[in-house]
């Protein structure tokens, strides 16, 4: 342990999770509220015997031109999580998720100077850079605090820091006044701005404002999808990323008619509707997901793709029950990645092209990496800002079977 509150240090390239690397006295410390090349005055968060401390930036003693003034400075340090790229310039935000991207596919991916990975780039949403990235989020969530102010935890804790904003959320979920009225202490607040229709407001699973739990979501790719989604179920969060992740899906995909496609961990059916019309009624679209409502969400959303069988299950079992023959796969698995097993399982059916959307770096690294293993190649990687101000970032693998020694 150390005495000391704060120690000054000179602080490294940043790595995932909001963290800039930083060296004392040869041990690690990762760095919050920093940026890269600064020199900061760190208060120690977690300083114990893990071989690596945690700290937060509480001083910039030389700071770097990409520092601005915080966006959302009740998300800095001491504040609440979900901020921690607040202060960065939002073109240097997209450096910086580049490069923790990059960082672990060499570290954990074990891919170094790979052909897929030259000129790689994290892309903003169209309309990003003109709104700063702020009022992006159609969802948000909120806990009331003891006193029942609608607030967020504290970065790293359970702890309820009351709110009286929340400058990432949509126009219309600030104009909700939840900040404003008093909630049940401890409830869990859920707030949605659809792309057609009022707000919605959960608080514990009941709906306060809205008048219902569905809502309706619009994308227009080459023809318009409606949606039916749960107000409390998986969307794409940033109100440009439905569009802009179908698109890159179905580019990714290159579909011909006539394909056989597996959708898997396919939520509401975002991509199920348009890759069904990309392979055609003589092609067939399976999609796998495990949440019942939103499997029943999807079967109407898929209503008239007789190309569509639904599948409600995990992804591995199904695929064991199943065993599905694809040209193409898509899967994008939640946080932990889709794991070595359903990795073996896709990739066993020998499909032409995998496309993988990722939200998290480290499980896309490890699952690229059991794919190498067995046959399988990284033909190309984009990235996307589809979480401004917080460290995220979404990611679209395209693997392909590697060509013979
Ligand atoms: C990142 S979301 C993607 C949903 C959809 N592709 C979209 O963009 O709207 C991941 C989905 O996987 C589902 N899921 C998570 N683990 C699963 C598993 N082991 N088997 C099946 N579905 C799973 C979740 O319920 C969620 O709907």
């Amino acid at each position: 342990m150390v005495n000391e509150p704060t120690i000054d240090l000179e602080v490294g390239a940043p790595v995932h999770g909001g963290h800039c690397l930083a060296r004392h006295e040869g041990r690690i410390v990762f760095v919050r509220h920093a940026l890269p090349g600064e020199r900061v005055r760190v208060l120690l968060t977690e300083a114990g015997d893990k071989g690596y401390w945690r700290g937060d930036a509480v001083e910039v003693l030389d700071a770097s031109a990409d520092r601005v003034p915080s966006v959302w400075p009740a998300a800095g340090p001491g504040g609440v999580g979900g901020g921690e790229l607040a202060h960065v310039r939002l073109p240097a935000q997209r450096l910086w998720k580049r490069d923790a991207v990059l960082d672990a596919l060499h570290r954990i991916g074990k891919l170094t100077d790979h052909p897929a990975l030259e000129g790689f780039t994290v892309e903003a949403v169209p309309g990003d850079d003109v709104r700063g990235g702020l009022g992006t989020r159609t969802r948000i969530e909120l806990v009331a605090d003891g006193e029942g102010r609608a607030g967020m935890f504290a970065a790293r804790s359970h702890d309820v820091i009351p709110l009286t904003c929340m400058p990432l959320a949509a126009e219309p979920i600030r104009a909700a006044g939840l900040f404003e009225r008093s909630w049940r202490p401890g409830s869990r607040l859920h707030a949605v701005a659809p792309s057609d229709g009022d707000v919605l407001v959960l608080a514990d699973g009941d709906e306060v404002r809205g008048g219902r739990r569905k809502v309706r979501e619009r994308v227009t790719l080459e023809r318009t999808y409606d949606y039916r989604v749960a107000g409390a179920g998986f969307w794409q969060i940033h109100l440009g990323a439905p569009e802009l992740l179908a698109r890159a899906a179905l580019a990714a995909a290159a579909l011909e008619p006539g394909q056989r496609v597996l959708d898997l961990y396919s939520g509401a059916g975002l991509f199920t509707a348009p890759l069904a019309d990309a392979v055609g009624e003589a092609g067939t679209v399976h999609a796998v997901e495990g949440d019942p409502q939103a499997v029943r969400d999807a079967r109407r959303n898929a209503h008239g793709l007789p190309q569509v069988r639904l599948h409600e299950g995990q992804v591995a079992q199904v695929l064991a029950a199943v065993r599905p023959v694809a040209d193409v796969v898509v899967l994008d698995p939640p946080r932990a990645g889709a794991g070595r097993r359903v990795m073996e399982q896709v990739l066993a059916g020998r499909p032409d092209r995998v496309v993988y959307v990722a939200c998290d770096p480290a499980a896309l690294a490890r699952d690229i990496a059991t794919a190498r293993t067995i046959g399988y190649e990284l033909e190309s990687l984009r990235g996307f800002d589809l979480f401004p101000h917080t460290h995220h970032v979404e990611c679209l693998a395209v693997l392909t079977p590697a060509a013979a020694p």
